[in-house]
């Protein structure tokens, strides 16, 4: 992965590099530092040359390209025609539950969970219902159970987990969906971070488990791993009759509503990106080495789990004693820049999370600002 200087990536005007002063190391937003999968730069370079830059047309390339992409990364059949563009995840997350949802109804979510889960429920004007992870940053099917029992309308499904990094097992999965049908829960699973599963874990797709077609609705994205949240396209994918129909009923406009570059960097990259894609897991693996390595040599009171995908280290700090707000210390005596864990749940405080996306000498320039303010 090539990672620019600090210097170059300042330039950027992306939200990563806008979110503080230049002396702070920006560390939160997952956002990635290194260059484009060439295949990307080619397509979007050859659209601005032809002035292709009107309105996104999706089809039929997205779906073919979500659907070569799927089979040949997990061996998941995609029917090119049950992908459907959306501006991003979070646009697409909130017109499910537009459709599937009634305003009195539930929506069950696992924190510590990616700050806008919490926030598209009450978009969509329903009431929001907690069910955290157990202390293994694991699904707690019992009290899943429990809360399903209530008949939510909705369980939005993080796979892999934001910020924990799990990737959830062919059994818990298989778990969830049976509890969903038992009591009539549809699951938006969203699976923006699936691309990115390191070595050492297997990504089961939630389409894939027996029988989950008919209750559950997937989002895929490139925005993740290629970088590309910025162009603005996501894709919502069904396997089955009904969870197709929810997509048929959203309102005509929402098609005019895609980032047509994003829809051909997303074709690009989901077609002739896998090259970079493994070179870019082996520099992730190696980072998530590294951050293990300087955590324990050099922040030793710190704790985590490596997480099993993504580019985002959960981190404990609780052992800091810095008022359970150990993201203002960093910030302000190592001016380092990191996501603050209440972000991510009342049970985050204490934590703060790390994006570990960027180049060793960022990472070891981060870890050895961090130790220089525990020391003190
Ligand atoms: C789990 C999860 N879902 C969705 C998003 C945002 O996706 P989008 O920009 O496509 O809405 C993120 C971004 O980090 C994420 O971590």
């Amino acid at each position: 992965m090539f990672v620019d200087s600090l210097e170059t990536l300042r330039k950027r005007r992306s939200a990563k590099w806008r979110t503080y002063p230049d002396d702070v190391l920006p560390m939160g937003v997952a956002e990635l530092d290194c260059s484009l999968a060439p295949a990307v730069t080619a397509a979007l370079r050859a659209a601005v040359e032809a002035a292709d830059t009107g309105y996104s047309a999706a089809q039929p390339e997205l779906g073919a390209a979500v659907a070569g992409f799927a089979a040949r990364r997990w061996g998941w059949e995609v029917d090119p025609a049950a992908v459907t563009a959306v501006t991003d995840v979070g646009v697409g997350v909130v017109e499910l539950l537009r459709m599937l949802t009634r305003p009195a109804d539930t929506v069950v979510i696992s924190p510590p969970v990616y700050p806008p889960f919490f926030d598209w429920p009450p978009e969509a004007g329903v009431q929001l219902r907690e069910v955290p992870l157990t202390a293994e940053y694991r699904l707690d099917l019992p009290a899943l159970e429990a809360a399903f029992a209530a008949h939510p309308a909705v369980y939005i499904l993080c796979n892999p987990h934001n910020p924990v990094g799990r990737v959830h097992t062919p059994d818990e999965l298989a778990a969830l969906v049976r509890l969903a049908k038992l009591y009539g829960v549809t699951i938006i699973s969203d699976e923006i971070h699936s691309p990115l599963v390191l070595p050492g874990a297997r990504f089961t797709p939630m389409l894939t488990v027996p029988g989950a077609a008919e209750v559950t609705v997937s989002l895929m994205s490139a925005s993740k791993a290629f970088n590309l949240a910025g162009l603005k396209c996501a894709a919502i994918v069904t396997g089955g009759a009904a969870m197709a129909a929810l997509v048929e009923r959203f309102p005509p406009d929402i098609r005019w509503r895609t980032g047509h570059l994003g829809v051909v960097a997303t074709v690009a990259a989901f077609t002739d990106g896998d090259a970079w894609l493994d070179d870019l897991l082996a520099e992730l693996d190696a980072r998530r080495g590294q951050l293990g390595e300087q955590l324990r040599t050099r922040l030793p009171k710190i704790t985590w789990t490596p997480p099993e995908a993504t580019y985002l280290a959960w981190l404990d700090c609780r052992a800091l004693g810095e008022d359970n707000e150990p993201r203002e210390m960093f910030l302000s005596r190592a001016r380092v820049g990191l996501e603050p864990g209440t972000r991510f749940g009342a049970r985050g405080a204490g934590f703060v999370r790390l994006n570990f996306g960027t180049s060793a000498d960022i990472l070891d320039e981060a870890t050895a600002r961090m130790a220089s303010a525990t020391d003190r």
